[in-house]
């Protein structure tokens, strides 16, 4: 049998402040209920004016390395679609701030939100080939759209950073995918632009057809049953799509989607990105942590995993959690990151929104505002000046 290889420690980070839907639905003069039950979404969360992809990726791979130690990571993945830069990879920057030894490859992958599941699959082949190495996958993103469309509600930020090695501690990534590329106009950002086009409708529509579509490759190639997994993560750009996703995978299985069945499957997986909102690329490995996250023992149990970027390139695949994955975590740690941000209200969302950076080169220093462990300090001559902070004794 070959060495499994898989998820061997997991961190996630996310935006100091978080926005409650109803402040956006009384601004629009929309039924909150559209929100929370319509989309399915309660909060966002909102960076502040010195957090970015960088510091967030940041502040979810601290706790993975001072776990873990640096040997043997000879590569780092960051996978997202609001770079930074459009020639220098965030990983680069993410190298130096956390202090990582210069014999690395640091590189960042793009294919909307389904660019992480790509560097999983990447790092897997790494390890495959000298189960010596362990590579460090971050999954980053701040979506923004247009204000006051409807694709504002949607909103989110978060960060996802996983050690992948040989005899992982969490979870082991089976070796059957189903996949399942088409070019698509649903959703996209052109370089001039700082939010994304979106034909709404016609990017759920794509995304149930790539699921179907994945699915079918995956059973082709000899993946498990529908019967045999323990519960499903969807890429989740709010979690009412995950419903009706899963709705759509159990119907082509011939099993009834009743409320009970959907609830029982999902509730787990959509509880943090019902109040973290779309991470893009961050988004499926939220889902992945709400799952980690719960009193039941998952051990020797198989998650579903439906990964999804408009474009469109989607994935089928599944882990299975080995024991004393709980002891590997640091739960509590990445629920604080969740449940420590700051409620703000329109205003100061509106205003965090509105603030622009210099773009002709001058200086311009940023208030000091998020609680993370990394921020951005200035940006001075085009270049973007991160600090670490130094914790209080
Ligand atoms: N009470 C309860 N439910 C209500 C309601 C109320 N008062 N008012 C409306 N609703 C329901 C609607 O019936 C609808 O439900 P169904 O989908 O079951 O029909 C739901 O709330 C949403 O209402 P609308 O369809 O009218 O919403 P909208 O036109 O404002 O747009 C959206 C919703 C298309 C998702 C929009 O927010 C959007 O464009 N978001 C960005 C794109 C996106 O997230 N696409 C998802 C797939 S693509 C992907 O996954 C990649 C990615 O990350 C972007």
């Amino acid at each position: 049998m070959s060495t499994p290889i898989g998820i061997h420690d997991l961190a996630v980070a996310t935006g100091r402040y978080s926005l409650d839907l109803a402040e956006l639905a009384e601004h629009g003069n929309v039924d909150v209920d559209k929100y929370y039950i319509g989309l399915g979404q309660e909060k966002q969360s909102i960076v502040a004016a010195d957090e970015d992809i960088v510091t967030m990726a940041a502040a979810a791979a601290r706790p993975v390395l001072d776990r873990n130690g640096t040997d043997g990571i000879r590569t780092i993945m960051l996978a997202t679609e609001t770079g930074i830069d459009q020639s220098k990879s965030a990983a680069v920057y993410v190298h130096g701030l956390l202090g990582m030894p210069a014999d690395v490859r640091a590189v960042e992958l793009k294919q909307a939100c389904y660019s992480g599941t790509s560097a999983l699959q990447f790092a897997a082949g790494i390890v495959a080939r000298n189960p010596e190495e362990r590579v460090l996958v971050i999954t980053s993103d701040v979506a923004w759209y247009d204000l006051d469309s409807s694709g504002e509600a949607t909103q989110g930020a978060a960060a996802v950073a996983m050690l992948i090695s040989a005899n992982p501690k969490v979870a082991v990534l089976d070796t059957v995918a189903g996949l399942h590329t088409s070019d698509v106009q649903d959703f996209w950002r052109p370089n001039y632009r700082s939010t994304p086009v979106v034909d709404g409708k016609l990017s759920i529509d794509t995304y149930l057809s790539a699921l179907e579509h994945a699915w079918a490759d995956y059973t082709a190639r000899g993946g498990h049953g529908i019967g045999e997994f323990h519960g499903f993560c969807y890429h989740q750009p709010f979690s009412r799509m995950a419903y009706k996703a899963h709705a759509r995978l159990l119907e082509i299985n011939g099993i009834e989607a009743s409320r009970e069945r959907l609830d029982a499957d999902l509730a787990q997986t959509t509880r943090y990105g019902r109040i973290i909102g779309n991470s893009y690329s961050a988004a499926l490995y939220i889902a992945l942590f709400g799952v980690l996250d719960q009193q039941e023992d998952l051990t020797g149990e198989t998650i579903g995993m439906f990964s999804y970027g408009s474009g469109c390139v989607s994935e089928f695949f599944s882990l299975t959690v080995v024991p004393g994955y709980r002891d590997t975590l640091d739960l509590e740690r990445d629920r604080e990151a969740v449940f420590g941000r700051e409620p703000i209200d329109y205003a100061t969302y509106r205003g965090l929104r509105e603030a622009t950076l210099p773009t002709d080169g001058s200086r311009a220093e940023l208030p000091a505002s998020g609680t993370g462990p990394y921020r951005l300090a200035a940006i001075d001559g085009h270049s973007r000046i991160y600090e670490a902070i130094e914790k209080q004794p």
